[in-house]
C-alpha cells in the first residue's frame, strides 16, 4: 500500500465534521440538520452531506421529496475521479435554509432500496465529497449512518476530520453503542468534540412537568462520561411532526426549548473547535495500523448471569 503522510481535505472546506453514533434512531440526522442551519443562521457557510445510504433522512427532513423510483442509468450515481474534477462536471448541491445539501437520497426514490456492498459505501461518500460543487465552506457536516462500519472506516482512514460529534439517548443500550463509536474515533485520533444527549427528558405540553422517557443509565462509561456535554435536547412530540415534514425545529419553532437547546449545542460545538485550533492535526503516523478504525480489541469479560 502506498504510504501517505497526510489525510485528504476537501478543496475550500475549512472544517469537516462528522455526526455519528453507534445506534440508529437516536437523532443523528436531527442534530446534523439543526446544527447546520444554526451555523448558517450565524453567518457561516455550511454544507451538509447525508452519509446514510441505507436510510437517507436529510432530504425528507428538509422537505425535499423524490417520490418516484429511479431506474437504469438514472439510478447510477455520477462517477467522479477522486480529485481534480473539472468544475463543469461537478454536481450542484441543493440549498435549503441557507445550507448546501447533498444526499444519496437525491438519486433514488424515497421507498427504493439501495443495497451496496459495505466497501462501496466508503467510495460513495468520497465520491460525493469530491464531486459536489461545495464551493467555499466554513463547515461541511457529514451525517453518518449508525455503527462503526462503512463509510465511517473509509472517512477515518482517508480524510482530515476536524471533529466528531457523538449523539446518544440517555439509556444504557444507546450509550453502549455510542461508546463503541467513540472508541472507533479515538483509535484513529479523530478529535471527538463531545456528546449530545438527545431525547433527554420530556416536558409535558399540558402540565409543564418534566418526565424521563428513557430510564437513565446507572452504569458509568468512563470514556463517554469524560466527554464534554455539547447539548442536552429534550424530547418534543411537535418536533417529530415538524421535522419529519421538512420543517426543522430551529426554523419552525425557534423559541421552543428544543430549538434553544440546539442553539446552545451549536455554540458549544464552535467553542470546542476553537479550543482545538492550536492542537496539531492528526498525522498518519499517529495511527499505527491502517484500517484499525473498525477493529476494537477488548478482553472478553462476560458477566455470568445466574438467572
Ligand atoms: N429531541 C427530539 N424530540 C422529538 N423527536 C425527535 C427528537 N430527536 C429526534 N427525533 C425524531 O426521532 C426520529 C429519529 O431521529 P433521526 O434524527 O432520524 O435519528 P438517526 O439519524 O439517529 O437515525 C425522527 O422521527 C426525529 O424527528
Ligand atoms: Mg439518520
Amino acid at each position: 500500500m502506498q504510504s501517505r503522510t497526510q489525510y485528504a481535505r476537501v478543496e475550500q472546506v475549512d472544517k469537516l465534521l462528522v455526526v455519528g453514533s453507534g445506534k440508529g434512531g437516536v437523532g443523528k440526522s436531527t442534530v446534523s440538520v439543526n446544527l447546520a442551519i444554526s451555523l448558517a443562521k450565524h453567518g457561516a457557510t455550511v454544507g451538509l452531506l447525508d452519509g446514510d445510504a441505507y436510510g437517507p433522512s436529510i432530504p425528507i427532513m428538509l422537505g425535499i421529496r423524490k417520490r418516484t423510483a429511479s431506474s437504469g442509468t438514472e439510478a447510477t450515481l455520477p462517477f467522479a475521479e477522486r480529485k481534480n474534477i473539472p468544475q463543469a462536471q461537478k454536481i450542484k448541491p441543493l440549498v435549503r435554509y441557507g445550507v448546501k445539501i447533498m444526499s444519496v437520497g437525491f438519486f433514488i426514490g424515497e421507498e427504493q432500496a439501495v443495497a451496496p456492498i459495505p466497501d462501496v459505501l466508503g467510495l460513495l461518500i468520497l465520491q460525493l465529497l469530491y464531486s459536489v460543487d461545495w464551493g467555499k465552506l466554513d463547515y461541511l457536516i457529514i451525517d453518518l449512518p449508525p455503527g462503526t462500519s462503512e463509510p465511517q472506516a473509509t472517512l477515518c482512514r482517508e480524510m482530515q476530520l476536524n471533529g466528531a460529534v457523538l449523539v446518544t439517548t440517555p439509556q444504557d443500550i444507546a450509550r453502549i453503542d455510542t461508546a463503541k463509536a467513540l472508541a472507533m474515533f479515538q483509535n484513529v485520533h479523530v478529535p471527538v468534540l463531545g456528546v449530545v444527549q438527545n431525547m433527554d427528558g420530556f416536558v409535558c405540553p399540558h402540565c409543564g412537568e418534566r418526565a424521563e422517557i428513557f430510564p437513565r443509565s446507572q452504569e458509568a462509561r468512563n470514556l463517554l462520561d469524560e466527554l464534554p456535554l455539547l447539548g442536552s435536547i429534550p424530547l418534543d412530540p411537535v418536533a417529530v411532526v415538524n421535522s419529519d415534514k421538512g420543517h426543522p425545529i430551529i426554523v419552525s419553532m425557534p423559541e421552543s426549548p428544543v430549538a434553544q437547546a440546539f442553539r446552545s449545542m451549536t455554540a458549544n460545538v464552535v467553542a470546542a473547535l476553537d479550543t482545538r485550533k492550536t492542537a496539531p492535526e492528526r498525522e498518519m503516523s499517529d495511527v499505527q495500523e491502517e484500517g484499525k478504525c473498525t477493529m476494537i480489541k477488548e478482553e472478553t469479560d462476560l458477566d455470568d448471569r445466574k438467572d
